[in-house]
């Protein structure tokens, strides 16, 4: 044996000796070794696919040692209704980790905070100017302008109704037209204006880095982060220089609006209502921008991401397009569809929860964490770990779904009638593409009718089809720490439809 090896043979005798047998009280889950625990085994890439085969082995709730991290992975309805709803209290924190710290400014954000004061503060505060009934009939209408001008964008141009195009870049200006009118009262004037681009590139940069597999080395090994101290100084002055650009572009604008109005001044856009609760002390100016990034990730991004995965599988299901049509000229009779007649429509909404059940865009929705050691399912869960509920696999595994992997909206009014995307209520645990209870997205009361609304506004206007040369488009899918969006953008031909 050489020499060198067998300088190292104390070393590796340790190492052996001392993988450990877990004690039994925690859940199952491959046996981990010192200061690795089972990051060489199961890698970096911890996504909702690889940690739905591992729960064919280990069971409904397993447990990875990665480095000095605990993460538990939860994948039964039973169990998600533990974690998200009877023991929310419990398990309603969210994990901390050396990326997400530098973004949410160490939990001064809302959707990364720990459960407690702040975290309740924050919702409150932001649940009048964002998430109630009111403001979805306040704004409606001007959701539909948006959508209009897209579908006016779309007719315009030979080239989309001969070649396609890429109708994600159309997408995401609307999107962040409708999500800064509600909380700026401002827009873009179209792709190519500066301030457009910019915030784009910051978000995307965020996106990227947040998303990214390549920190969790020093995340999970803490005697590797020094190695990790460029990429840290990376989001350190990437978040400065965003969080820089909200406010001098936007919150200070709504701030001078405010103080040349005086007392005359009426609240007008989400943004009014959070500077006024900063105003009377309730929360700090930092909060404020918080408030900004987290809008800028939670609800642009992902509601994004679920209209290309939509529209990809109409353009592959032509079949469920003509339904659509078919429906919306039976029920509404020439009438447009609007906000307030979508409930009217229940092969549309059948087709956006289809949508989100094959293609959940947080398949292991935002992770949870347990300050205290928790009971789950007859095991100890040690404080502090971070808790995933597998989402994705809930709505996908075939001992559930009937032909989970086929892009079928009809299940939602079959087999499956009653099930319904809900974040709170009555609640079918193996559906849950907005989580459920304390910690539940409450952006779904926008998300699903500006879903419904692009959908059936697309579709009324256009044959939607692959680009010439092409039978499908690909749905392959790209992954992240936790999201899950299509990996190659779609290029789509819109195809006018003759009146
Ligand atoms: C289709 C679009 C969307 C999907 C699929 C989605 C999904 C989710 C999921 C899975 C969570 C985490 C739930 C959990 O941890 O248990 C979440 C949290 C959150 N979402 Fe959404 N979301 C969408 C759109 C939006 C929109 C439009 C907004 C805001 C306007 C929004 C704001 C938030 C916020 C603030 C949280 C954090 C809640 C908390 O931690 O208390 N989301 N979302």
């Amino acid at each position: 044996m050489p020499w060198s090896l067998l300088t190292l043979l104390p070393l590796i005798l340790y190492v052996l000796r001392s993988i450990s047998k877990r004690p039994s009280s925690l859940p199952p889950g491959p046996r981990s070794i010192p200061i690795f625990g089972n990051w060489l085994q199961v890698g970096n890439d911890l996504s909702h696919r690889f940690l739905a085969t591992l729960s064919q082995t280990y069971g409904p709730v397993f447990l990875l040692k990665l480095g000095s991290k605990n993460l538990t992975v939860v994948s039964d309805p039973e169990l998600a209704n533990q974690v998200l709803h009877a023991q929310g209290v419990e398990f309603g924190s969210r994990p901390r980790n050396v990326v997400f710290d530098i973004f949410t400014g160490n939990g001064q954000d809302m959707v990364f905070t720990v459960y407690g004061d702040h975290w309740r503060k924050m919702r409150r505060i932001m649940t009048l100017p964002f998430f109630t009934n009111k403001v979805v009939h306040q704004y409606s209408d001007m959701w539909e302008d948006e959508m209009g001008l897209v579908v006016e964008d779309l007719k315009r141009e030979e080239r989309v109704r001969k070649e396609g195009i890429v109708i994600r870049k159309r997408l995401q200006l609307m999107l962040y037209n409708i999500m800064y009118r509600m909380m700026f009262d401002t827009k873009f004037q179209s792709q190519d204006d500066p301030l457009f681009i910019e915030a784009t590139s910051f978000n995307s940069q965020r996106s990227r880095l947040a998303q990214s597999f390549e920190y969790n080395y020093g995340d999970f090994i803490p005697l590797l982060r020094p190695f990790l101290s460029n990429y840290l100084n990376k989001c350190r002055d990437l978040q400065r220089r965003r969080l820089a650009f909200f406010n001098n572009y936007f919150v200070e604008k709504r701030r001078e609006i405010i103080a040349a109005n005086g007392e005359k001044h009426k609240i007008s856009c989400a943004i009014d209502h959070i500077i006024d609760a900063q105003m009377k002390g309730e929360i700090s100016e930092e909060n404020v921008l918080y408030i900004v990034e987290n809008i800028n990730v939670a609800a642009i991004e992902t509601t994004l991401w679920s209209m290309e995965w939509a529209i990809a599988e109409l353009v592959n299901h032509p079949t469920v397009q003509s339904k659509i049509r078919d429906e919306i000229a039976t029920v509404l009779k020439g009438n447009p569809v609007t906000e307030s007649n979508l409930h009217e429509l229940p092969y549309l909404q059948a087709t956006v929860k289809e949508s989100l059940r094959l293609h959940t865009p947080i398949p292991l929705l935002v992770p949870h964490m347990n300050l205290e050691e928790a009971k789950l399912g007859g095991y100890t869960i040690p404080s502090e770990s971070k808790v995933v509920v597998n989402a994705w696999w809930l709505a996908n595994n075939p001992a559930w779904w009937k032909n989970p992997d086929k892009f079928r909206p009809e299940r939602f009014l079959e087999e499956e009638y009653g099930t319904d995307a809900v974040a709170g209520g009555k609640v079918d645990f193996r559906y849950l593409p907005f989580g459920v209870g304390r910690r539940s997205c409450p952006g779904i009361i926008l998300a699903l009718p500006i879903l419904g609304l692009v959908i059936a506004k697309l579709v009324s206007s256009f044959e939607m089809k692959a680009p010439p040369g092409l039978e499908k488009i690909d749905v392959s899918e790209e992954g992240g720490q936790f999201s899950l969006h299509i990996a190659n953008h779609s290029t789509v031909v819109f195809d006018p439809i003759k009146a």
